[in-house]
């Protein structure tokens, strides 16, 4: 009988004993990888766009953004041409405030029609960990040794622009000073003029909003912002995506599912008996068991109740900050971000996210040279979340699916809220209470159930489950963590196709 403690024991008599049959050589290892690998690549979704088109720009001011793609440092390839730097959120010439962005055309199946704008959350989190890790043009994941080129980049849907915001984010300068959503609104829509002001050729494209995690916030307060000052912007917004998103309340999306969650992936956590034991007696105590079997109805059979006395947790009932505490006594690598993750912890050239800070090596973005490359201010040091707090006095608006997302669906073409089913920071069990919570288009929630296995993607098969009505697609994305285009890249391509138009079915 096979024993795994005979494994090394095994293997180095393999080549002289008959047992050896069992385990596979390492060509067989690497046919398999192969095969997976070439899975991975193939049915992948085009974008409609024909050959290589140049993009240029008329405006000389353009030319103090360009970036030559064969001078970024560590990238040994050509990224092609891009536009990066500063620009003011106002025509005011004294105005102090800029944000920080980072321009892509589209790579040669791309097309040229679009526009595809993507913000990371935090609050005060910069945009430029999507670009590197998630939906670039290249990338230097977590645990990779140097960057390479991202076959699941957004440039291969169409040309995409990162901005660092709000003010006080990545390298974006001047004095904080939003107070809600629709201040941050205004402060992406200022810059946008003043961009287009300069980027001409980009004005009368299809717009698309995206985002992950807080900008679940300023994803939807955007679009509605948008979609209410229709002559602000010469661009035409047709949808948005937000993945693993805040659009609710904490105790939703984080405590109320959390137990549940953690005997889904019992054998990932590995909690012992009795610990297991006193989640469920406070999870009952807290009403949080059987809350979603009782009030996750499709339809929905009215509003859904609170657990508790408020939006918040109640005493005793913060069992979200009792696993983390746990999960890092059995796994002291356990990552809020991506549950499968165990020790050692992988180096990360941004320095952040995995659960903790890792500062081994210089951040990417703050070191000279990068800096130089990209136009970015020299003297602004750039960490991927930023210690200033970009809403000095807190956010005061009211998560989106109590005010601003049900418009924004309704007045978009298409629209996606994406869940990583490994994320256990904002849990998809949560979101499925926020959207069941939700009218839109003059019904509650969805009709009829999410159906299991659902989600295919092309090539690979199902990977998790999806579900459309009346303008919204909603996806759960197996083996994904919080950043479904880093942990999920051709997942998260097809659903953009879908987004975009590209694909009909999602
Ligand atoms: C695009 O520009 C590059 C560099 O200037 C040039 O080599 C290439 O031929 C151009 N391609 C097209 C299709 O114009
Ligand atoms: C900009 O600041 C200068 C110096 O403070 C001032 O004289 C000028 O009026 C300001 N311009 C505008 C448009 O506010
Ligand atoms: C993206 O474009 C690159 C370069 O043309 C190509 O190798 C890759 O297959 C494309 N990926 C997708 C998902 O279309
Ligand atoms: C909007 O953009 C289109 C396409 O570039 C352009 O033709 C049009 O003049 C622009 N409209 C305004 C009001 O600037
Ligand atoms: C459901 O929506 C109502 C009204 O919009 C709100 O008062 C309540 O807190 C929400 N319930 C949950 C569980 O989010
Ligand atoms: C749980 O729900 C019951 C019945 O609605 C309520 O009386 C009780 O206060 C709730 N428990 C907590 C901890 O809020
Ligand atoms: C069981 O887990 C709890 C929570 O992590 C811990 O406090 C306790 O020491 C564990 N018991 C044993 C026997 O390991
Ligand atoms: C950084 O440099 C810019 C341009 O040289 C200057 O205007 C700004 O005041 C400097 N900021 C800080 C914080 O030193
Ligand atoms: C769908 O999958 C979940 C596990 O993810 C399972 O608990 C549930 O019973 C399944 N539903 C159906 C209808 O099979």
């Amino acid at each position: 009988m096979f024993h795994k403690a005979l494994l090394p024991l095994l293997a180095s008599v393999a080549a002289i004993a008959s047992v050896d049959a069992r385990f596979p050589s390492k060509a067989e290892l690497h046919a398999k990888q192969a095969e997976a690998a070439a899975r991975i690549r193939a049915n992948m979704p085009r974008a409609t766009g024909s050959g290589v088109k140049n993009i240029t720009f008329s405006d000389p001011r353009a030319s103090q953004f360009y970036v030559d793609g064969t001078t970024i440092p560590d990238v040994d390839f050509d990224v092609g041409p891009s536009w990066s730097g500063l620009i003011p959120i106002s025509s005011d010439p004294n105005e102090t405030r800029k944000l920080f962005f980072w321009f892509f055309p589209p790579g040669p199946q791309g097309s040229l029609d679009d526009l595809i704008f993507w913000t990371n959350g935090g609050p005060g989190c910069s945009s430029l960990e999507g670009l590197l890790q998630e939906n670039g043009p290249f990338q230097w994941s977590l645990g990779q040794a140097r960057p390479t080129q991202n076959e699941f980049s957004w440039t291969n849907l169409s040309s995409i622009l990162f901005l660092e915001q709000p003010v006080g984010t990545g390298f974006s300068v001047g004095k904080p000073n939003v107070k809600n959503e629709n201040d941050v609104a205004a402060q992406i829509v200022g810059f946008f003029q003043q961009f287009l002001d300069i980027f001409k050729e980009l004005q009368g494209k299809n717009l698309y909003l995206t985002g992950e995690s807080y900008a679940g916030m300023y994803v939807p307060y955007l679009a509605n912002y948008i979609y209410e000052h229709p002559t602000d912007l010469n661009l035409t917004l047709n949808g948005f995506w937000v993945s693993d998103p805040v659009l609710g309340w904490d105790v939703v999306q984080e405590q109320i599912p959390a137990v549940d969650f953690v005997h889904k992936y019992e054998g990932v956590f590995s909690f012992n008996q009795t610990f297991l034991a006193h989640l469920d007696s406070v999870a009952e105590k807290c009403n949080y068991t059987g809350y979603v079997a009782k009030h996750v109805t499709f339809p929905p059979k009215g509003l859904l109740p609170l657990p508790g006395k408020s939006t918040e947790f109640d005493h005793g009932c913060d069992v979200w900050d009792a696993i983390f505490d746990a999960a890092l006594l059995v796994n002291p690598a356990f990552n809020i971000y991506r549950i499968f993750d165990t020790w050692p912890i992988l180096w990360d050239v941004l320095g952040f996210p995995g659960s903790f800070p890792q500062q081994q090596s210089p951040i990417y973005f703050d070191r000279a040279d990068v800096k130089k490359a990209i136009h970015a201010p020299a003297n602004v040091s750039w960490a991927e979340c930023s210690d200033v707090d970009v809403f000095p006095r807190g956010d005061a608006s009211l998560p989106p699916a109590f005010t601003v997302l049900p418009n924004a669906i309704e007045k978009s073409k298409r629209s996606v809220i994406v869940h990583g089913l490994a994320d256990f920071i904002l849990i998809a069990e949560g979101t499925r209470i926020v959207i069941q919570n939700m009218t839109w288009n003059g019904k509650q929630g969805f009709h009829t159930p999410i159906k299991n296995d659902s989600f295919v993607v092309e090539g690979m098969g199902a990977m998790g489950n999806t579900h459309t009505e009346r303008g919204l697609t909603y996806y759960e994305v197996s083996l994904s963590g919080h950043m479904v285009p880093q942990f999920s890249p051709k997942a998260a391509f097809q659903i953009m196709s879908y987004l975009m138009g590209f694909r009909d079915t999602p």
